[in-house]
């Protein structure tokens, strides 16, 4: 049966009155489309219970903590903002393997709600995890592919109660969903972001370096892909970013030798991103993102274009 998006919201809306009653809820914000579906539905659902709160975990993508609190306010959700980047990059600084980075910000990440949420006597945990959430993180006697971090990252003795309003919808029903609730363009059509967030991005040891240099490199691909996907000289992919690679490449600048960073640059063709293509990308557009890389970001020396599918690949490096 085709999913249907008015009937979604009503079910869900009456579960989450069900499960929450007259407790009060606490709901990560991450601006993505995922977690803003879920607080709309929230706070549709429990107004006056539902606490909103944006954790900057630091490896969030370029001036996100001010577009997340704009885009929310807009739709009518007050945001508390916790800026909590010096302890997350703490924590993650020299770690290399891509689970326990997810295990490492999904623990910390819930410590600092539970830190939150006694301030605000909160009982509930709303959370936006989707079907394939769970589903690559090994449920229903799967294999695990990654721990999604929504899922493999709570720690066992977890004091919130868990409400998951979105986790039997895939990624396009959760878009007809934040249309059909009225959300603006921009909110319900983001790429998807993961919650581990800029850390698996950086494939391998992370430093405090080669996160500022991914920010930058995805803020730029960002920026010429939307551009030329709006003039439609190309198809605005699936998803869309940069990653950096942990070893460094010989280059030539003027007379000299330089030794800097690769980064990858990905985009993909997806319907929920359980499989993908990668995204046909003119040459043109390419260039630009290889000279604008290499000219304004100082640790980066080279630029390649990932041209694999999932699967055998998977959408992020790790
Ligand atoms: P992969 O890399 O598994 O990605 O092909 C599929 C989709 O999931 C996102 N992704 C994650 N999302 N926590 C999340 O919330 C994670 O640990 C995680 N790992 C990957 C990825 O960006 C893509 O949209």
């Amino acid at each position: 049966m085709a999913f249907n998006p008015e009937n979604f919201i009503k079910e869900a809306t009456s579960d989450i009155k069900t499960k929450v009653g007259k407790k009060r809820a606490i709901i990560a914000v991450s601006g993505g489309v995922d977690s803003m579906v879920a607080a709309t539905l929230a706070s549709k659902a429990i107004p006056g219970q539902l606490v909103a709160v944006f954790v900057d975990t630091g490896f969030m993508r370029k001036n996100e903590a001010i577009h997340v609190k704009e885009a929310s306010e807009k739709v009518g959700i007050p945001l508390k903002v916790v800026d909590a980047s010096e302890r997350f990059i703490g924590k993650l600084e020299g770690v290399s393997d891509p689970e326990e980075k997810r295990k490492i910000i999904g623990g910390l990440f819930i410590k600092v709600f539970e830190e939150v949420a006694k301030k605000e006597r909160v009982d509930v945990l709303v959370q936006g995890t989707i079907a394939p959430d769970w589903i690559e993180s090994g449920g229903s006697g799967r294999q695990m592919i990654k721990s999604h971090h929504n899922v493999g990252g709570l720690p066992k003795n977890m004091k919130l109660e868990l409400c998951e309003p979105l986790r039997e919808l895939y990624k396009h029903e959760v878009r007809m969903t934040g249309k059909a609730l009225g959300l603006p363009p921009y909110v319900f059509e983001r790429q998807p972001f993961p919650g581990p967030a800029l850390a698996v991005r950086i494939v391998g040891e992370i430093t405090r370096e080669r996160l500022e240099i991914v920010r930058d490199a995805c803020a730029i691909v960002e920026e010429e892909i939307d551009s030329a996907s709006t003039k439609g000289k190309m198809e605005r992919p699936w998803q869309y970013f940069a990653a950096i690679f942990p070893s460094k490449t010989v280059g030539v600048a003027g007379d000299e030798r330089i030794y800097k960073y690769t980064i990858v640059v990905r985009a993909v063709r997806s319907l929920d991103g359980m499989t993908a293509n990668f995204s046909i990308i003119p040459h043109e557009v390419l260039g630009a993102i290889s000279t604008r890389i290499t000219n304004e970001i100082r640790g980066a020396g080279r630029v390649v274009y990932d041209i694999t599918n999932k699967p055998p690949s998977t959408i992020e490096m790790e």
